[in-house]
Order: C-alpha cells, then sequence, then structure tokens
C-alpha cells in the first residue's frame, strides 16, 4: 500500500513555504515562479525514483471517468497554458492529474509578447496574462512526446496526453487553417486528445474564429484530416484523434449556441469551456490599478461567469463538456461537475492552492455519494 505524506502537512508547506517562496522569486515576478515551477516540476520528472518521491508526497487518484473514448484516471486536469512546452512532461500524473492539456503550440514556433505579460492580482486571488502563446511550435512538442515515449493511447506520461493548438501569430488569418493543419498533422499519432484554441484573447483576431462560418470551416478541416490520418495510420484501430473545442467565457448566449451547433455538426469530440476573460469584474480594491493591463483574466474573478457558461453549456449540447475557470476550491470543482462537466481543469488555483488543490478534487470523485452528477 503507498504511503503518503499527510495532505495537511501538503497544505501547510504549500501555504507557508512554498507559495510565499514562489512569490518572491524574481522581485515578484509571476512568470519567474513559473518558469522555476517547471523547470523544479522537470526535475522531479526526471528519473523514476524521482517520480516515486513526487507521487509519495503529492498522489492522491480518483475514480476514473470515460470520456471520448479516453480513459482518464480521475477527474482533474491541468489547464492549457501552464505547460505549453511539455517540460514538465512526467512529473504532473505525479501530483494527482488525470491528463494535462499541453500547449497551446503553433504551427511556427514564437517568443509570444513582450514582458512582463503575467501579473498576480493576489487580493482577488486572480491573474491577468497576455503571453501570446510563447511558444517552441508543435514540431518540438512533438519531439518531446517522441522522445519520451508517448504515443497516442499508451498512457506513457502515466495519464492521457491532450495538447491544445493555436495560430501563429505571423500567420494571417486567412491561412489560419492550413497552420492549425500542420500541428494536428506532427501530433495526432503521440496525443490522446487535441483542442482547437480559437478563444485566448491575446493573439489578435483569434477570437473572431468563433463565429459560426470561420469555426464550421476549422473544425471541419481538423475533424477530417484527423479521419485521414487515422485511415493511414498503424493505429487506425484507434479511430480519429478526438478534437475539442475551447470557447471564451465573453460570448453572448446566441454565439454560444451557434458555437455548439456548427462544433457538433462538425464532429468535435467535445467542449472545453472556459478560457479567461476580457471582462474585470470581481475584482479586490487593491487590485484595481492593474485592471487596466491588456490580457485576460483568471482565477477567483472568474469563477461565477466559467460556472455559468458551463451550465448553459451542458444544457444545450450532448458533447461531452470539460469544465474550467475560477475553479478554486473543490467545492468549486463539485459545483462545475454538478453542473454536468465530465471533467475539470485548473491553473490559477494550482499557483494559490497548490497540489493540495489536486488531491481534494480527486476526493469529491472517491467520498461516496460527494458529487450528485446534475
Ligand atoms: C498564464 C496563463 C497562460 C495561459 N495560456 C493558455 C494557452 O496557451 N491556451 C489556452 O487554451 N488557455 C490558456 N490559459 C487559460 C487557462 O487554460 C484557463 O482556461 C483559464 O486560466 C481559466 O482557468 P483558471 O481560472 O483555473 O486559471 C492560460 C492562462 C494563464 C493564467
Amino acid at each position: 500500500m503507498a504511503v503518503h505524506i499527510p495532505g495537511a502537512l501538503v497544505d501547510a508547506a504549500y501555504a507557508g513555504v512554498g507559495r510565499p517562496t514562489l512569490f518572491r522569486l524574481g522581485g515578484g515576478d509571476p512568470e519567474v515562479a513559473h518558469e522555476t515551477t517547471l523547470d523544479w516540476l522537470a526535475w522531479w520528472g526526471r528519473t523514476p525514483a524521482r517520480r516515486a518521491l513526487l507521487e509519495l508526497a503529492f498522489g492522491s487518484r480518483g475514480t476514473p471517468v470515460e470520456v471520448a473514448g479516453i480513459r482518464f484516471g480521475g477527474p482533474v486536469g491541468l489547464a492549457a497554458g501552464m505547460d505549453k512546452d511539455a517540460r514538465a512532461l512526467m512529473a504532473w500524473a505525479r501530483l494527482g492529474f488525470s491528463h494535462v492539456e499541453f500547449g497551446t503550440v503553433t504551427g511556427q514556433p514564437q517568443p509570444g509578447n513582450p514582458k512582463p505579460r503575467m501579473f498576480r492580482l493576489r487580493p482577488s486571488h486572480g491573474v491577468i496574462n497576455r503571453m501570446g502563446f510563447n511558444n517552441a511550435g508543435s514540431e518540438a512538442i512533438a519531439a518531446r512526446l517522441e522522445l519520451a515515449g508517448v504515443r497516442r493511447g499508451n498512457h506513457a506520461a502515466g495519464m492521457p496526453v491532450g495538447v491544445s493548438i493555436g495560430k501563429t501569430k505571423v500567420v494571417a488569418l486567412a491561412d489560419a487553417v492550413e497552420d492549425y493543419l500542420s500541428s494536428l498533422r506532427r501530433l495526432v499519432h503521440l496525443v490522446d486528445y487535441l483542442a482547437i484554441n480559437v478563444s485566448s484573447p491575446n493573439t489578435p483576431g483569434l477570437r473572431s474564429l468563433q463565429g459560426a462560418d470561420e469555426l464550421s470551416g476549422l473544425v471541419r478541416a481538423l475533424v477530417d484530416e484527423a479521419a485521414v490520418q487515422a485511415e493511414e495510420s498503424s493505429q487506425s484501430t484507434l479511430g480519429p484523434v478526438p478534437v475539442f473545442v475551447k470557447i471564451a467565457p465573453d460570448l453572448e448566449w446566441s454565439a454560444i449556441d451557434q458555437a455548439l451547433e456548427v462544433c457538433a455538426a462538425a464532429g468535435a469530440a467535445g467542449i472545453i469551456a472556459t478560457n479567461t476573460t476580457l471582462g474585470r469584474d470581481g475584482l479586490a480594491p487593491e487590485d484595481r490599478p492593474l485592471a487596466g493591463q491588456a490580457g485576460g483574466l483568471s482565477g477567483a474573478p472568474l469563477t461565477a461567469r466559467a460556472l455559468e457558461v458551463v451550465s448553459y453549456v451542458t444544457a444545450h449540447t450532448d458533447l461531452p463538456v470539460i469544465g474550467v475557470g475560477g475553479i478554486m476550491t473543490a467545492d468549486d470543482a463539485r459545483a462545475m461537475l454538478q453542473a454536468g462537466a465530465s471533467l475539470v481543469q485548473i491553473f490559477t488555483g494550482f499557483i494559490y492552492s497548490g497540489p493540495g488543490l489536486v488531491r481534494d478534487i480527486n476526493r469529491l470523485t472517491t467520498d461516496r455519494l460527494a458529487v450528485p452528477r446534475g
């Protein structure tokens, strides 16, 4: 039987030492804390012995769930953007995550926006970011997955792997489909699912791809190409790779209706709701000076809106929904699951609460009767 360090100790260590240390790094620059966390986790993930120690300290498991034909070991994944290039690929499952959405990666490598581009809103428990898809490109992440022995369906990273794909900034919107397709072709045999990111606020024009015609063309092109690739592949028994679509929380209900219709008709496997918001509601007075920073807001100020959108989406589509946005506590995750989400993902909650949040969400599904599903 696995021995674990008591959860209360993990939580106290993160709140008392881990988080204050991370929040002080680089003179309080959140991107330095982010990079350090990735370096640290990549190191811990590098050998079987280190991975076993990570698991000993933080490991937890939820109740398995099947979504879009993929078996997930528990309800909670890491949202896109935390580990864009899959640097800590082998560590995440040991923290209790049932999947990670790596990326967003683009067809070509790109540096992202000038720094600073990430801002911590501590009193509000939020983050504003305008990273702008800084990433090494879809070819580089494919090479990293391949080197680690990750192939579609083999769970070599200890979990299913998703990759979010987006548009390269210098590629014109009119050529977006080809840019997404180039990433799909590189990744289709390696990943368990792909997520189409059309909802980041930080690539000019990207969100216009959520419009019915644009979205229909894009999703159809990717779903069709996934089918072609599956036919030609030695993995053809697995069928085409599932393609999810991630939407923004700032869409009107009518635009969500259209997007859902288009996604279902085009053969998308599910919806991920939501990305960050351009709204600035719910900020603590001390954070008002930062409200003017351009970028997407995540964390506690997004909790209510993301839940509202997830509730709407689950009520208006038969597609499975991955709920993300402002999940800062296990109760927030419970609300998303009760609203009908099949899985949840976290990002900003992981920054503020640390690995204990993953364990607490897993526990929701292992404690009997904890989550009466909606
Ligand atoms: C620094 C940062 C970078 C992000 N990068 C991406 C990204 O590349 N692709 C994407 O789909 N979402 C990205 N997101 C959005 C998250 O995946 C998530 O949808 C959003 O932050 C809401 O969840 P949260 O409140 O738990 O953070 C990013 C968020 C943050 C804070």
